[in-house]
């Protein structure tokens, strides 16, 4: 059985690939310092999975630290390095505090793996790195825009330091995934998207205001130039995602590709607006979602979908989900954190 260490393991993305990695017979270790994540998410993947994965409270930022877990787990055979802080607007007023998490993680990462003889790393990149691109549907050959953020900037730098290492040390091999807005819960609604505080991504926000924790969703910005004004981005269930990641893993252990680096997007190919999820919510779920239309959020990309065909075709993979069960299954998950609190 193949052992992956997947750090960010108990965060919303990482949480739902280990669930699709133990159901595809992987043993997996999870390195998280729960700084954006609970514990308690290792509950809701035991209970799905029937496993509960291995677990350390390490910060990836630790080298130390890191490299006794790679000694304890002696046998890793890849890792899904997920780990890093995601706020764009907390990146513009801290942005050392992004440079140094997500650079200094991956750098560790990137120099223990050959000390304990790990040689396949899969990566969280992001669409964020296209900016606003100029030809759509984007593929992964269009050209890295100037950084919108510091955040953005870590997935830039991130990118270009594994291709520098790899460059520099032949037995190592990566797959980059550029994932475009995940959204949605595991059917179960055992796992899902924990935000901190005030949500910043759209679906959260909508979630909450449906259940009443919100008064109103401000809608930012309906004069773009997109069919209603509203700004479209490519909405990706995240099990869809997850399922990529075990896909990509796969690929690397089973020798399956002799490129040292692939990069891929991971999107549906499918643009949708603000207004249209909001109203696409209200449908399938029969929940109100009171909404004003304000200004521009600064920094926002007009629209931006992905050209999956390369993911599609390579990786024999696609995006299943209907943007309708992804909706149905962000607000069962909704409703479950809504019963837990009430318990609580
Ligand atoms: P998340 O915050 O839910 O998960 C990240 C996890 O990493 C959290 O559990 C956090 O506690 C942990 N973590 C952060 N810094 C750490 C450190 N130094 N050491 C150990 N653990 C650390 O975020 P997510 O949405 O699951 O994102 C996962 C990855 O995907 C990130 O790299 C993110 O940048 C990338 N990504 C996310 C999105 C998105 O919209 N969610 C889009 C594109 C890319
Ligand atoms: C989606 C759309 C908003 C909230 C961010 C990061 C990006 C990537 C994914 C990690 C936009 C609109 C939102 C609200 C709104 N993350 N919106 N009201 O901005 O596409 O991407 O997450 O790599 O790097 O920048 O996602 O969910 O914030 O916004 O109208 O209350 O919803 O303007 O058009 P975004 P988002």
């Amino acid at each position: 059985m193949s052992k992956i260490l997947v750090t960010g393991g108990t965060g919303y993305i990482g949480s739902h690939t280990t669930v699709e990695l133990q159901k595809e017979g992987f043993e997996v270790v999870i390195v998280d310092n729960l700084s954006n994540s609970n514990i308690d998410v290792l509950n809701g993947i035991e209970k799905i999975t029937g496993i509960r994965p291995a677990f350390e409270n390490i910060d990836c930022v630790d080298y130390v630290s890191m490299d006794r877990m790679f000694e304890k787990y002696q046998d890793i055979d890849a890792i899904i390095h997920f780990a890093a802080n995601k706020a764009v607007g907390e990146s513009v007023e801290k942005p050392l505090m992004y440079y140094r998490n997500n650079l200094v993680s991956l750098i560790n990462i990137l120099q223990l793996m050959p000390i304990h003889k790990v040689k396949s790393m899969v990566f969280s990149s992001s669409c964020t790195v296209y900016g606003q691109p100029d030809i759509l549907p984007v593929t992964e050959q269009a050209p890295i825009k100037l950084a919108q953020s510091p955040y953005g900037n870590t997935k830039q730098i991130g990118e270009e330091i594994i291709h520098d290492t790899l460059a520099a040390n032949a037995d190592l091999q990566s797959i980059i995934l550029r994932y475009f807005n995940p959204i949605g819960a595991h059917a179960s609604a055992e796992i899902g998207e924990l935000p901190n505080g005030v949500p910043n991504n759209l679906l959260p926000f909508v979630t909450q205001t449906a259940i009443g924790m919100r008064k109103q969703l401000s809608v930012f910005g309906n004069d773009y130039n997109t069919p209603d004004g509203s700004c479209v981005r490519d909405y990706i269930h995240v099990v869809d995602l997850a399922k990529a990641h075990v896909i990509a893993v796969k690929r690397l252990l089973e020798k399956n590709t002799n490129a040292q680096i692939e990069t891929f997007n991971l999107g549906t190919g499918r643009g949708l607006s603000v207004l249209e999820i909001i109203e696409t919510f209200i449908k399938v779920t029969g929940v109100d979602v009171p909404y004003k239309i304000v200004g521009r959020r600064s920094g926002d990309v007009e629209k931006v979908w992905a050209d999956p065909s390369y993911a599609n075709n390579v990786l024999g993979w696609t995006a299943a989900e209907t943007v309708e069960e992804t909706l149905r299954s962000a607000w069962a998950w909704e409703q479950n954190l809504a019963k837990r609190a009430e318990i609580i």
